[in-house]
Parts: C-alpha cells; sequence; structure tokens
C-alpha cells in the first residue's frame, strides 16, 4: 500500500504534538476524489484544535490530521465522479473529518471547484476556508447589499482582507479596523476609512453601518452595538452575540460556522480572475514546518495567510 506524509496529532498541546508521520493514501470510493496536495493553508482554527481548545474535536476523536483546506491535482477519481477530470488543479475547504496537511487527501465532488486561473497551488491553497469564511458571514448570515455600509473588525487577517474585498466588490461602502502594520495594506484593499484599533476607537470616528462583521469578538464585540443603525446586524465567527444588547440597540446577532460551499468557491474564483480580488500570502512553509508555521500563526503578526507547501 502506497503511503504519504501527514501531519497529525495523538494529543492537544503546544506546537510540539504536530508529528510528521507516514500514512497510507487514502482510496476514493465512488463519489469521491483523491487529490494530490500541493498546497494546503494554516487558519486559527488549526491551533485551536491542536490545542484542545475547538470544542467539536475531543480527545477521544485523535489521532487526526490537521488542515481545513487545500489546493492541489485530481489524482483519481472514485466510481461515479462526473464534472471533474484526472489532473485538474483544484480547490477545496474540507469536512471537519478530512485533513489537509498532508501529501493527498479525499474530496468530496461538492467540496471543490476549479483552482482561480491567476493564482498558482500556494496562492490558491490559502483560499478556501478563509473566503468561504468571509462569503458566508457578509452574505449569508450579514445580507450585505449593494449600497450598504458594513465594519470589518479585524481586516488585515485571513478572512479579514478577502471580506474587505468581497464587500467592495458587491458595491458596499466599507469600514474596517486593523492593527497598524496592516492599515496601509487594508485601504489598498479598497476600504473607505481604516481604524488603527490601538490608536483610535472606531465607535468614535465610523458613522452608522448597516452590518458589523467581527473576527475579534470580546470588548470590540461589545462596543460595535454603538454603530449599528436600527435593525442592523452584527455577524461574529467566534460566538452567539449577547441578545440583550442586541435587543437595546434594536439590532440582531448571529453567529455561524463557515461550511464547504462549491458554488461559492467557483463564484469566489470569478472574483479573483476578474482581478476584483487579490490574495496576500505572507509566508509558505515546507509540510515538515507545520509546527514551526502555527507557531507563527498563533503567537506572531500575520498580514493575510501562512500556508504550507505539501509538495
Ligand atoms: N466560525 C468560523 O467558521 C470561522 C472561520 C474562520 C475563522 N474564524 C475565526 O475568526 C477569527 C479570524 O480568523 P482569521 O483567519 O482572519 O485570523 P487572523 O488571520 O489571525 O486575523 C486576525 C486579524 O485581526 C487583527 N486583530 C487582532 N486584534 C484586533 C482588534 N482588537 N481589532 C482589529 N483587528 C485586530 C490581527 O492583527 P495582529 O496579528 O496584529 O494581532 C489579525 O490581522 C479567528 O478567531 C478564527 O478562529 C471562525
Amino acid at each position: 500500500m502506497a503511503s504519504m506524509k501527514a501531519v497529525r496529532i495523538h494529543f492537544f498541546g503546544g506546537p510540539e504534538v504536530l508529528r510528521v508521520e507516514d500514512v497510507p493514501v487514502p482510496e476514493p470510493k465512488a463519489g469521491e476524489i483523491l487529490l494530490r496536495v500541493q498546497a494546503a493553508s494554516v487558519n486559527p482554527v488549526d491551533y485551536k484544535i491542536r490545542s484542545g481548545k475547538y470544542p467539536l474535536l475531543k480527545a477521544e476523536d485523535l489521532p487526526v490530521t490537521m488542515g481545513r483546506d487545500v489546493a492541489g491535482t485530481v489524482e483519481r477519481l472514485g466510481e461515479g465522479v462526473s464534472g471533474f477530470r484526472v489532473g485538474e488543479a483544484l480547490y477545496a475547504m474540507l469536512g471537519r473529518d478530512r485533513g489537509g496537511y498532508a501529501q493527498y487527501v479525499i474530496l468530496k465532488p461538492e467540496e471543490a471547484a476549479a483552482k482561480p486561473e491567476t493564482l498558482n497551488a500556494t496562492e490558491a491553497g490559502a483560499v478556501p476556508l478563509a473566503a468561504l469564511t468571509a462569503w458566508q458571514g457578509l452574505f449569508d448570515h450579514g445580507g450585505l447589499k449593494q449600497g450598504q455600509r458594513v465594519l470589518i473588525h479585524g481586516a488585515g487577517g485571513g478572512v479579514g482582507h478577502l471580506a474587505v474585498q468581497f464587500a467592495r466588490a458587491k458595491g458596499a461602502w466599507v469600514a474596517a479596523t486593523a492593527s497598524s502594520q496592516d492599515v496601509k495594506f487594508v485601504k489598498e484593499l479598497g476600504a473607505d476609512q481604516v481604524i488603527d484599533h490601538k490608536a483610535q476607537k472606531f465607535e468614535d470616528a465610523v458613522e452608522p453601518v448597516d452590518l458589523v462583521y467581527d473576527l475579534i469578538s470580546g470588548e470590540t464585540e461589545d462596543r460595535s452595538w454603538a454603530v449599528l443603525k436600527e435593525g442592523g446586524i452584527l455577524v461574529s465567527t467566534l460566538h452567539e452575540p449577547d441578545k440583550d444588547k442586541a435587543a437595546a440597540y434594536k439590532a440582531r446577532g448571529a453567529r455561524y460556522m463557515a461550511q464547504p460551499d462549491a458554488g461559492q468557491l467557483a463564484e469566489i474564483a470569478k472574483l479573483i480572475d476578474g482581478g476584483l480580488v487579490r490574495v496576500q500570502v505572507q509566508k509558505v512553509f515546507p509540510l515538515a514546518q507545520a509546527a514551526e508555521a502555527q507557531r507563527v500563526a498563533e503567537e506572531e503578526h500575520t498580514q493575510g495567510k501562512i500556508v504550507l507547501d505539501t509538495a
């Protein structure tokens, strides 16, 4: 049986619990695609899972292969898969039952779309989870429409830098908060107003908005109600917004978990290939240095994304 390298954890802990192991290459069953992975991105959920802080993964579920999104080429098609061909370049967000920090991974057709043509594999690998999170938060949960106003917290990071560009592409007016190193970057992405979160209180600077898209939570969320218009909505990627505060401000709150979605990835690829959205990859690590990649993502400032080269 052919084997491959995969980065797995057998118990929770710091980056040192990540192990590069030899495991069997998975077999695509009927309806599945075997992808030869070229790039896998590092997301905050990866180090939350690794440290045991992610509630949906328990010690009894270990060992697991890390990683939730990938880019690569089709190696083999399971029986009955149509619409894909061997050698085709794809990108995908994976269901929680598989891991992308590996040389091969199984994809379900409903998770995968053709890679944006204008991106190389590393850049494409950076996109799926962050982009689907931004897309679903702004449009599916936030209902953002052309001409509306949105405030995006954490706009220099993986999800935020894509959210700013999706909102602009939709024709929304965009205010954003970011770390000081990212203020220029976020302006260049098209935000109409950018606030250095340590230098200025956003609630003193931003006129009322229809949507607050919150990637930070805590006191950032608390202070955000004051900038929402009546009937506006605060959408969080982190936890359920306070219902009493929402009611007091005549606003709504929502929390969600991003889901794989091939159709949305195809839409996102069009925006990227159309030049409306660019992808920022700050640093690329080889698969064997996944532990260092997670340490950097967790402890250091990152502009955009960190990616593992698995080729
Ligand atoms: N629910 C879901 O399905 C889902 C999906 C994706 C992500 N998430 C969560 O959403 C969060 C963001 O994800 P991400 O991938 O974008 O993370 P990220 O790449 O680490 O980006 C976070 C950004 O926020 C900045 N920041 C920190 N404190 C801030 C503040 N008070 N105000 C404004 N900006 C601040 C950070 O700057 P510094 O680096 O300088 O601190 C960084 O640029 C994470 O907690 C992640 O777990 C949830």
